[in-house]
């Protein structure tokens, strides 16, 4: 039944399309945004903290890992050296990520440890 084919042609493209348009880039922000708190919450959480103020060193003697509701430290540092610390870490206790993350994934990071700042003026 030729007809019949033509209309399942007909359905398979217009399924096509609107999975196309749901991945446009308007979805893809907010997807980077809840993703960055995801992130955040499955591998930085356990020493940083779920709201970001820090927490005791991994080890005696060490340092404590850094609270981002510090507005000053906000202030000291470029998004672009927040990138880095995740990259690459920082002395023995803040582990390096090397290039488990995407570059979509780092900026995702950076803005929600940004989103700490309690004083932030920024978007
Ligand atoms: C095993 C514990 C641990 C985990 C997991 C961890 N951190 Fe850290 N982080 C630390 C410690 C400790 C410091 C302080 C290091 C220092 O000052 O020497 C730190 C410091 C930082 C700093 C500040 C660096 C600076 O410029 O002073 C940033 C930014 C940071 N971490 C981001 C992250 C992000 C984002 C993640 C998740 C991808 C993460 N950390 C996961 C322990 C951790």
């Amino acid at each position: 039944m030729p007809r019949s084919i033509r209309w399942e042609a007909a359905l398979g493209a217009s399924v096509v399309i609107a999975v196309l348009a749901a991945t446009s880039s308007g979805c893809e922000k907010k997807a980077d945004a809840a993703s960055g708190r995801d992130l955040f919450a499955n591998t930085c959480a356990r020493c940083h903290g779920m709201e970001g103020a820090g927490g005791p060193p991994a080890f005696a003697g060490g340092p404590s890992p850094r609270n981002f509701r510090d507005h000053a430290f906000h202030g000291e540092r470029t998004d672009e050296q927040l990138k880095l610390t995740i990259v690459n870490g920082k002395g023995a206790a803040m582990p390096a990520f090397g290039t488990m993350f995407s570059e979509a994934q780092l900026q995702a990071l950076v803005a929600h440890v940004r989103s700490f700042d309690p004083q932030r003026t920024g978007p």
